[in-house]
Parts: structure tokens; sequence; C-alpha cells
């Protein structure tokens, strides 16, 4: 049997990427569906989260779903020495789908090979986020009108930013033009700009962040820099407030320009940012749900037409 697992972005083509956005756009106009009635989706959540775990399981409820899961593993047999594996095992005689985070890159990968039950990805260490890429890429979609030749500014924690991971593999079907603004010790790591050389992605490398940088920003993509990574806290405490965008610094953008972040933000974008039309984070986060239940609609194979058709009833019974 097929197993429809997402794991990584990079599984995604071009045409599937662009599929999956018209389902978002689908769920954006009737989010509130019954296309998962009688199913059961577990989110089993080994790090913590506030967005992409409650957006899942919001998607669940809105498509008629219900949901099982836990948020704290110390709560789980995980605690007593359960393997992941087992649990996987577990979990999978219950749900149908398993959304899960964990720490360890590759877990996602190890947990698709443990059961035929779909597992989607919600970041596995400093690796992919590929749910998250979705509503990035949504995002980019609505505020850009295209994916096509933009120039994205990936800023902050570029070492370990699995979200930063996940969109430049994303954006390779698109030619973009990456600027990577990071400080020494947080540099995309070179796997990344292998990848980038491999696929032909144009790129350019900064360590200054100031108002004359982002003048060609179409898409500016702030990072939080991820404590959680970090063995030594001397070098999380030099490095944590190296870039903090504030409002004073938009005055040259582009018209076009959007701020996006994937959240939670801790000190790298200013309050004041918020009030600026440039800013467009929060709309980002909530465009996760309708990407969510694209995923989540998807992994157990329903189809954008099954789901134009009963975008149908929705629209004939205005
Ligand atoms: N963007 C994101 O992954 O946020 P959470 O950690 O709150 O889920």
């Amino acid at each position: 049997m097929e197993n429809r697992s997402l794991v990584t972005i990079a599984q995604h083509s071009k045409e599937k990427i662009l599929y999956m956005l018209e389902m978002a756009k689908e769920f954006e106009a009737h989010p509130n569906r019954r296309l998962l009635e009688g199913k059961v989706v577990a989110t089993l959540f080994f790090e913590p989260s506030t967005r992409t775990r409650l957006s899942f399981e919001t998607a669940a409820n809105r498509l008629g779903a219900r949901v099982i899961g836990f948020t704290d593993p110390k709560a789980t047999s995980s605690s007593k020495g359960e393997t992941l594996k087992d649990t996987i095992k577990m979990v999978s005689s219950y749900a149908d789908i398993i959304v899960m985070r964990h720490y360890l890159e590759g877990a996602a990968l190890y947990a698709s090979e443990s059961t035929q039950v779909p597992i989607v990805n919600a970041g596995d260490g400093a690796n992919q986020h590929p749910s998250q890429t979705m509503l990035d890429l949504y995002s980019i979609y609505k505020t850009q009108g295209t994916l096509e030749n933009l120039n994205i500014y990936l800023v902050g924690d570029l070492k370990y930013g699995r979200t930063v991971h996940s969109l430049l593999m994303a954006m390779r079907h698109f030619n973009p033009t990456f600027h990577f603004v990071a400080p020494e010790e947080l540099k995309m790591p070179e796997e990344y700009k292998l990848y980038c050389r491999q696929q032909g992605i144009k790129y350019v490398e900064h360590t200054d962040f100031t108002e004359d940088t982002i003048v060609d920003a179409d898409i500016l993509y702030m990072t939080r820099v991820q404590r959680e990574r970090f063995t030594d806290l001397m070098e999380y405490e030099r490095v944590k407030n190296v870039y903090i965008l504030k409002a004073d610094m938009l005055g040259k953008t582009r018209p076009n320009m959007k701020i996006l972040h994937p959240l939670p933000r801790v000190n790298e974008i200013a309050y004041d940012v918020d009030e600026c039309p440039q800013a467009y984070y929060f709309q980002q986060a909530q465009n996760g749900l309708y990407a969510r239940e694209a995923i989540l609609c998807d992994v157990l194979g329903i189809t954008l037409d099954d789901v134009k058709k009963d975008s149908e009833r929705y629209n004939t019974s205005l």
C-alpha cells in the first residue's frame, strides 16, 4: 500500500506544490467541512509548539475529524523508555493520521518507515518543517501573486532554523534569488549552499543587516535564534539579539515587500513593525490553517477534485 506521508518538502514536485496551494485556497473559502468525518488525527509533540499543533488540531476539527495526542512526552511511556518505533506502531492502531514533531533529525522519516499510517512531519530537529513551508508558499503566493523570480531574504538563524531549510528546497522550482543574512556563527550550512549550487539556485551571503541590505527584497523572512539547539549557551547569549528589525528600517523597501516569520518571535522583530503595512506574519500563521487542512486531506488521498466538488455544495447553498 502506498504511504502518503509528508516527510520532507523535497518530495513535492512543482505541480504538486501548486496543486496543494490551490487546495489551500479552497479551504480558505470554506474552512468548515465534513471531509474527515469518522477519522482520528493523532498529534504527537515531543517538542513545544503553539501554531503547528493548534492549527493542525483546528484543521482536523474543522474537517470533522477527532483529535488525540500529547504535548508533553514526559507524560507518556517514552519517558519509561518506550522506543519511537513502538510508540508509532501503537498510535497507528488508534489513528488515521499521525502528525509528529520530534527533536531528532530524521525522526519523521524513521516513523514513516515504521507504519502504513501517514506521518506528517511537524518539524524534526533542525532538518525540515514541510507543513510550515506549505503555509509560507501560500503566504508568498497570496502577497506576491506568484512564486516565480522573487528576491527572498532569509535573516537570522540559518544554521538551526528548519523553516528556512525547507523553504529553500521548495523554492528550487521557482527561480528565486536568496539572500542569506546571518552572523558567522549562524550561517546557512554548507550542505544547503551545495544544494543551491546543484539546483542552480542563486544566493548571496550577508553579515550586515541594515535598511540598505533589504532594499531589493520581495520577501523578508525573519527567524528566531533557536536557543534550544545550542550546546553552548554562552554562544547563544552572544548572538541572540544580533539582528532586530525595526520600523525605521522599512523606509526604502519595495512596495510589494512583505515580512514573514514562522513565529514565535523573541526579539528579532520590534513591536513597532507590527503596525507597518509590510508586516504579514500573523496572517501567515492564519494561512497555516488552510495549508494544513489541505495536507490532512492529501495524506488520506482526498483529491483537489474531491475538495472542489465539496466546495460546490457550499457555493450553491449561499
Ligand atoms: N512556526 C512554528 O513551528 O511555530 P510553533 O513552534 O509554535 O509550532
